[in-house]
């Protein structure tokens, strides 16, 4: 499903009333919810927003478990790296359990060490849960599956760090892999989620804004084969359901 808006902060409310629902439904079900957060800038005032009394006020933080869809190889404090913006943005400001920062260690010798350590964490984490993702592991031995996916889209079409062209819109094996090469804004290596990951999600919430990124969604949705041999957000096609925010302007 698609909703657009003028601008991102009509975005950035409608993304905050969606979260809320989700992580709601989801803690009431079963007791947690799993969120991967989406890096750069897009959803900087989302975060902010689920933030503000008194959108903060309606989550049980306890209980809510965050994750990261990729990460830039750059230190924790570094302003550009994926977990300082949603760490500025929000985990400081709400009182979420330190042990529910789920953020991908850039802190090891290279990103192959950063994503197999990624993984072990995520496959330790879904196998200590009583309920929810562990009884769909039980189904689907290979793959977790996080109660919401937020991810964002480079202007030449590339989510998470899946860039076009990257031998990882194949990968079929890897929960957590690494984009070892400088690419990207800024150019630097990369530790993803991947493809099989991402698609296994219960909800998935891609925001979106500028005139470029609305041209790659509509080409996605008007010409889903084409596209997919271009663009690797258009290979995104989860379990569950997938709604695109857009904002007009940038
Ligand atoms: C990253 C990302 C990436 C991002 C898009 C859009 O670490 O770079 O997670 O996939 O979502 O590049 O970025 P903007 O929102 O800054 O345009």
């Amino acid at each position: 499903m698609i909703q657009q808006f003028q601008n991102i902060e009509q975005v950035s409310n409608a993304a905050v009333r969606r979260i809320i629902e989700i992580a709601r439904t989801a803690v009431a079900a079963k007791g947690f919810c799993t969120i991967v957060l989406a890096g750069g800038k897009t959803p900087q005032l989302t975060y902010e927003y689920l933030g503000n009394a008194p959108a903060s006020q309606q989550i049980f933080w306890q209980q809510i478990h965050f994750f990261w869809g990729d990460e830039r190889w750059l230190a924790a404090s570094h302003p550009d790296s994926n977990f300082f913006m949603a760490n500025k943005a929000l985990l400081a400001r709400v009182p979420i359990p330190h042990n529910n920062i789920h953020r991908i260690n850039t802190g090891s010798a290279n990103p192959e060490m950063g994503a197999e350590m990624y993984e072990k964490h995520l496959r330790a984490f879904f196998l200590q849960r009583p309920s929810g993702a562990e009884n769909k592991m039980a189904g689907d031995m290979s793959f977790p599956s996080f109660d919401l996916v937020i991810l964002g889209m480079g202007t030449d079409g590339h989510t998470a760090s899946i860039f076009p062209g990257s031998n990882l819109l194949e990968e079929e094996k890897k929960w957590v892999a690494a984009v070892p090469q400088g690419i990207g804004a800024p150019p630097v290596a990369r530790v993803t989620l991947t493809l099989p990951v991402l698609n296994r999600a219960e909800n998935t919430l891609f925001l979106i804004s500028g005139n470029r990124k609305r041209e790659i969604l509509h080409a996605i949705l008007t010409r889903p084969a084409e596209a997919e041999a271009i663009y690797p957000a258009a290979r995104i096609k989860p379990a569950g359901s997938i709604l695109w925010l857009v904002a007009e302007k940038d």
